[in-house]
């Protein structure tokens, strides 16, 4: 019987820090109000043409891991790349890093779950080692979101909140059943797939006829949210999922040695350790510094938490996320 467990942590932001200051220079909005509803205080966005893109962040970020986790990369045999900013509509982004990486034929799969995508693909990981198909398993989020936000007061309660940045993991195969992976939990709800999302260009509707339009009133190519909706859904869905694990695991709250929400709003994040009567050290948040990074927010707080010594081994570990889609999973780790 194989097990699979988290074996090395990398994370890669880019060196620009957006301020809400800096924000407030470029469309009508406030530190105050910023700061008041997200927790944000600043973020990182990639500066056109200093070789960044998504791909190229999660390279650093795999390296890293890779090299943590006392590894080659030819000892990688699988890549899953969560994004929903890749380089290319297609092909995804896996197959740029297998390349980069010179991993010869390694396959790789990329992942559209959002802000659930790092949470989808550690258990999608973790399924591939069970079964005994993969050893070494290369897991990366990476998210470009910069480029493609309405920066102007029109799309200021999104343009706010995302940043950029990647995170990845190498998860490998072990033999003891009681340590890594200890369940995972997944979630969708297409009801509400428009109330998060970006939906033109789509296949129904490609650029070349969104251009002819000319139409100003159309800007179906920048994100949409239903802010208010999704909040009250997510500290739900939250709740529901780490309750899940924790029934699952027999754990109660007290042992959480750490839980490493999605950061999508520090209020969330608020709300659901007040639910498990968390304490504050066993919460790990960093929006104040990154804003959301969507698929890239777990594995980018896990890495800085391990960097921090807040993950040792013997640590239960809590992901959970929520995002588009509707998405939501959990995933209990004992460390
Ligand atoms: C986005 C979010 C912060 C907005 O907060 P909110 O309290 O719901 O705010 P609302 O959208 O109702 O807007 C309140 C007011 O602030 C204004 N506003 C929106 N964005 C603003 C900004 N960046 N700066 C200043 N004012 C802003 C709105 O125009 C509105 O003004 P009005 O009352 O004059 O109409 C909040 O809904 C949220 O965090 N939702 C969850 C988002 C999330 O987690 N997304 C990722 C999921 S993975």
């Amino acid at each position: 019987m194989y097990n699979s467990k988290i074996t090395g942590v990398g994370k890669y932001l880019p060196e620009n820090i957006v301020t809400n200051a800096d924000l407030e220079k470029i469309m009508e909005t406030s530190d105050e109000w910023i700061q008041e509803r997200t927790g944000i205080k600043e973020r990182r966005h990639i500066v056109k043409g200093d070789g960044n893109s998504t791909s190229v962040m999660g390279i650093k970020a795999a390296r890293i891991a890779i090299a943590r986790a006392g590894l080659e990369p030819k000892e990688i045999d699988f890549i899953l790349f969560a994004t929903l900013s890749p380089d290319y509509y297609f092909p995804g982004s896996g197959v740029l890093v297998q390349e980069a990486l010179d991993i010869p034929n390694c396959p790789a799969m990329d992942i559209r779950m959002q802000c659930s995508g790092f949470v989808y693909a550690v258990a999608t990981a973790d399924q591939f080692i069970k079964t005994g198909m993969y050893q070494n398993i290369l897991v990366i989020g990476s998210e470009y979101h910069s480029g493609g936000l309405d920066m102007t007061t029109r799309g200021r309660n999104i343009s706010v909140i995302f940043g950029d940045g990647a995170g990845a993991v190498v998860m490998s195969r072990t033999t003891n059943p009681s340590e890594g992976i200890l369940s995972s939990h997944l979630y969708s709800q297409g009801k509400y797939a428009e109330e998060l999302s970006l939906i033109g260009p789509n296949t129904g509707r490609w650029v070349p006829e969104i251009m002819a339009l000319n139409d100003p009133e159309d800007i179906s190519y920048y994100p949409y949210m239903n802010g208010q909706f999704v909040f009250k859904n997510a500290v739900v869905r939250f709740a529901e999922v780490i309750q899940e694990g924790l029934e699952k695991t027999g754990w109660n709250s007290e042992q959480i040695g750490l839980l490493i929400p999605h950061q999508a709003n520090l209020r969330i994040a608020q709300f659901v350790q007040k639910k498990f009567r968390l304490r504050e050290d066993q919460v790990y948040n960093n929006i104040q510094r990154y804003g959301n990074t969507t698929a890239a927010s777990i594995p980018i707080a896990l890495t800085e938490a391990w960097e921090e010594g807040k993950v040792t081994e013997g640590s239960k570990i809590v992901l959970a996320a929520f995002g588009s889609g509707f998405t939501w999973g959990s995933v209990m780790i004992q460390w």
